[in-house]
């Protein structure tokens, strides 16, 4: 007897209805008629994806838990239809030693709803190969952050730590971000300065070093957040010339262009910050990106009220983001397929999440029911975040999630959230 029976299931727009088999957590069967369970759920015909896996997100924890904790950042990854996520390094401690790596793993168990990896910083070379043994997601390196020197003797030393371990990259470099943000600061405040204080340059220039160092080091990279198209354009061409390298988009990236900061001012202030129309990616550009990956920045609205100069960087993105692509489905313009390679398939190959990403028989019951058909307009007030606030405001989307379950058990319905226990999930079974 069978813990759950998913009946009456849509694995995509055309298919035939199905019956998701689900025992300890696993799918067993996929099957055409229903099999004898516990529990029955009917979902009537909807669609259900791979439960949505969010490989750059900031839950805060622990150090910066006023912005955002692993509680409401793993519930807001719940309401927004996502079942993992990997979290970034930049906490207080860092996450770049082995205690502070054990500390927030300590942490992501107790508090998290959904299941999670960790990314790692990278500080004092010395904790690279104690931490690595931790399995990060990867090392995150912030390349506006580092100098070129320290940059090759962080490459060096996770290459000689082997392991086939993965570097992140934000990819911005240092010396144009200062050059530039100088000379911006002297012409005022007006927020659209920013877009220029931190110029296409400044990102091309170093995802053209990181290509280099990956060939040097034959080391595998992972770009973050992507935001020009000559950066997209020579990170697919380093693909087919076979440099083990990836690249990733956040949803204000993908949708929003520079503009949205005289809209929104320091609400949309993020880095790499938002792009003109002549340098922004969009739709047209999917095929050749390999993940989306939400960048989940939340802070305070004290802390965003600051000038565009002040205001810390981010914004939040992992209740929106399916909505958004539910809506350009909608439309016509992207498929299941889409966002299943984007979100699920990528994500759990890229980062190596095993048992994740696909609906087949022997992987986790992780899935994400959606309504295809309910419409709403972004409100922030809805968010889970302790961040309530979104340059997205009053967008009008059609399909939205609305059930989410971890390992076959449900933590979100109807926006409500259920208390969860989220795994580490990089241990052995
Ligand atoms: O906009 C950003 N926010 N970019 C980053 O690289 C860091 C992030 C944050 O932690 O707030
Ligand atoms: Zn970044
Ligand atoms: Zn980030």
């Amino acid at each position: 007897m069978l813990d759950l029976c998913l009946v009456n299931c849509k694995l995509d727009t055309d298919s035939e209805t199905v019956c998701l088999g689900i025992e300890n957590g696993k799918i067993l069967s996929i099957k055409k008629l229903p099999s004898k369970a516990d529990t029955t759920l009917d979902l009537q015909g909807k669609i259900v994806l791979p439960g949505l896996i969010d490989a750059h997100v900031h839950f805060r924890d622990p150090g910066l838990t006023f912005k955002e904790d692993f509680n409401t950042g793993s519930a807001a990854a719940a309401a927004g239809g996502f079942t993992t996520v990997l979290e970034m390094p930049n906490t207080i401690p860092a996450t770049d030693t082995p205690e502070a790596f054990n500390e927030k793993l300590k942490i992501a168990r107790r508090k998290s709803l959904v299941d999670f990896g960790l990314h790692a910083g990278v500080g004092d070379l010395s904790h690279i190969e104690e931490v690595a043994k931790l399995r990060p997601a990867s090392f995150k390196i912030f390349m506006d952050l580092i100098d070129h020197d320290n940059l090759m003797k962080a490459f060096s030393e996770i290459n000689r730590v082997g392991g086939d371990q993965l570097i992140s990259l934000h990819a911005e470099d240092g010396n144009n971000v200062r050059h530039f943000t100088k000379l911006m600061k002297n012409e005022g405040s007006d927020p659209e300065l920013y877009a220029q204080a931190r110029p296409p340059k400044a990102e091309i220039d170093a995802v053209m070093n990181g290509l280099l160092l990956a060939r040097k080091f034959q080391q595998k990279i992972h770009f973050c957040h992507v935001s020009t198209k000559k950066s997209m354009e020579l990170i697919f061409q380093s693909q087919k010339a076979h440099l083990k390298v990836t690249s990733e988009i956040t949803p204000h990236h993908l949708f929003l262009d520079s503009s949205y900061l005289s809209k929104f001012g320091t609400l949309a202030k993020t880095n790499p910050p938002l792009r003109d129309k002549d340098n922004q990616l969009d739709v047209n550009y999917l095929s050749m990106i390999d993940i989306i990956g939400t960048d989940h920045a939340p802070h305070t609205m004290e802390e965003k009220e600051e000038n565009i100069w002040d205001a810390p960087p981010g914004v939040p993105g992992i209740e929106i983001i399916l909505p958004l692509l539910l809506t350009l489905l909608n439309e016509g313009k992207i498929s299941f397929k889409t966002i299943r390679r984007l979100l699920c398939e990528n994500p759990a190959k890229i980062f190596n999440i095993p048992y994740k990403g696909f609906i087949k028989e022997g992987m986790d019951a992780d899935l994400t029911v959606v309504d295809l058909k309910r419409e709403a307009v972004i409100d922030p007030d809805d968010f889970k975040s302790k961040s309530r606030y979104t340059p997205f405001e009053g967008f009008q989307v059609k399909g939205i999630p609305t059930m989410t379950l971890v390992r076959g058990r449900k933590v979100m319905e109807d926006g409500e959230i259920i208390e969860n226990k989220g795994k580490y999930v990089y241990m052995p079974e």
